[in-house]
């Protein structure tokens, strides 16, 4: 098969919850210009719609739905509002977040409020999607976790800063992610479903000037990810090109922890 039909996701319906946050948008975007009709999905109808219809100025095939990923019953409406509306689903890029907890001395009942959505509302938005793309014959899951999942966090990063401590959280639940793709691509065996995992760096996003100073100046690239960053990795993990890859967590941090 030609190189570029390799890489075509013409065709392809592909879910991608978070999908109007600051990584989500690049993902989409990313999927969509590789030919596959995009849903976003995410609690705030009203953003997740006007981040859709910018994606359709530009001729791009993007839609909103609504899911809250710590409601049972939101997750089911999701899944059955894509049957109605798509009538299956060939890729679900696993990306939404909360931040309930703000720092390691934060109120315990906030890490639990985490839980609640980054754990077992992952877990459950998981199995539900991956139900549904079985019974569609197949196809490709991508966890976003963190770099943040792999390792401690670089306190010198943020001296000089008032932005504090990384909450502890964010750590627990990504590096659990991490592992969870790998027991999920077990567990799928056979079935034509892969399971993987990205594990970025951190994205661009006007930062304090003497974090990205701290920060930069370790990355060997010497700066922090761009909005394209991730685009051709989400499609190499989502086509074709990447159905040899199963199982695997894939560091993008610019070298940071090489
Ligand atoms: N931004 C970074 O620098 C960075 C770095 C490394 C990894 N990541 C990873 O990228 C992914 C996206 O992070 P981001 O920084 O783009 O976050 P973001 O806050 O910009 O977007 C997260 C999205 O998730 C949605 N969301 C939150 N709770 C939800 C819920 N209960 N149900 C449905 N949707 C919900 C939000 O509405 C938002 O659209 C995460 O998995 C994060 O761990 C981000």
């Amino acid at each position: 098969m030609n190189v570029k039909d390799l890489f075509d996701l013409t065709g392809k319906i592909s879910l991608v919850t978070g999908g109007a946050g600051k990584y989500g948008r690049c993902i989409a975007e990313g999927l969509a210009e590789a030919g596959a009709t995009v849903i976003i999905a995410s609690r705030n109808m009203d953003h997740v719609n006007n981040v859709a219809e910018e994606f359709h100025h530009r001729n791009l095939n993007v839609h909103a739905l609504q899911v809250d990923q710590g409601v049972h019953a939101s997750v089911i409406s999701l899944k059955n509002n894509i049957i109605t509306q798509f009538g299956r689903l060939d890729v679900f890029v696993n990306n939404a977040v909360s931040r309930p907890m703000k720092d390691y001395n934060a109120p315990i009942g906030d890490f639990a409020k985490s839980m609640e959505t980054n754990a077992t509302g992952m877990m459950d938005i998981l199995r539900e999607m991956i139900d549904l793309i079985e019974k569609s014959g197949g196809g490709s899951i991508i966890n976003i976790a963190s770099m943040m999942g792999m390792f401690g966090p670089d306190l010198s990063n943020y001296e000089g800063t008032n932005m504090g401590n990384p909450a502890p959280d964010y750590f627990f639940h990504n590096a659990g992610l991490i592992n969870l793709t790998r027991y999920l691509a077990r567990i799928y065996a056979g079935k034509n479903i892969r399971v993987n995992c990205i594990s970025p760096g951190g994205l661009f996003n006007h930062q304090p000037e003497r974090f990205l100073e701290n920060y930069c100046k370790k990355v060997p690239l010497r700066r922090m990810a761009n909005n394209d960053d991730i685009k051709g990795l989400i499609v190499l993990l989502a086509s074709k090109a990447g159905e040899y890859i199963n199982g695997e967590n894939i560091l993008m941090d610019g070298g940071l922890n090489a």
